[in-house]
């Protein structure tokens, strides 16, 4: 949500750097206008904060206790898991606008499921070497995400933040 949050302030708004330069690729932008270094940038201050917070969470107020099994919080640098996670993330979310504009697809129109999916699997890629998942708990962390990310945006809608329910 943080580069969805930072293009709405007002102090943010102007800095909306392409990420692809405005560059083409065979005729069309490589990732389109709304993928910006603001994006990434906020994404990585926010996981990274994110993640300290459900770092001390677990390590000093046993939250999760018996569930961490598949990641050591206490060990894991907030520094590096952050930023990390955010380049899968947007890295992800990239990569499927980059699928999306081969498509025709113009940026901002909503293409259901790919939209959902790009950034999960980027995230699960860049973090598989510091969690202990099995397929299933892939499975189940895709699908949540998936589900989650559909009712965030129907809620966001609702609330009157965003255009379209998708
Ligand atoms: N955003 C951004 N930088 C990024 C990713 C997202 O600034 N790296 C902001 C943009 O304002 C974007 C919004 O977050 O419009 C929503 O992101 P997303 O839905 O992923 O992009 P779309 O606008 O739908 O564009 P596309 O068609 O390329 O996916
Ligand atoms: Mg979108």
């Amino acid at each position: 949500m943080a580069p969805v949050l930072a293009a709405k302030m007002p102090v943010l708004k102007e800095l909306r750097a392409p990420m692809d330069g405005g560059r083409t690729f065979r005729g069309k932008r490589i990732l389109g206008a709304n993928k910006t270094w603001r994006g990434l940038f906020c994404g990585m201050v926010a996981a990274t904060l994110a993640f300290a917070a459900q770092q001390y969470l677990v390590v000093h107020a046993g939250w999760l206790d018996g569930f961490t099994d598949q990641a050591d919080y206490a060990s894991l640098s907030a520094l590096l898991i952050g930023p990390l996670f955010a380049i899968g993330v947007l890295g992800g979310d990239a990569c499927k606008s980059f699928i999306k504009r081969r498509l025709n697809v113009p940026p901002g129109r909503p293409w259901p499921f790919f939209d959902q999916v790009g950034e999960i699997i980027g995230a699960v890629l860049v973090t598989a070497p510091f969690v202990s998942f099995s397929w299933v708990q892939y499975v189940l962390v895709v699908a949540i995400w998936v589900v989650a990310d559909f009712l965030v945006s129907a809620l966001v809608y609702m609330v009157g933040w965003k255009e379209r329910p998708i």
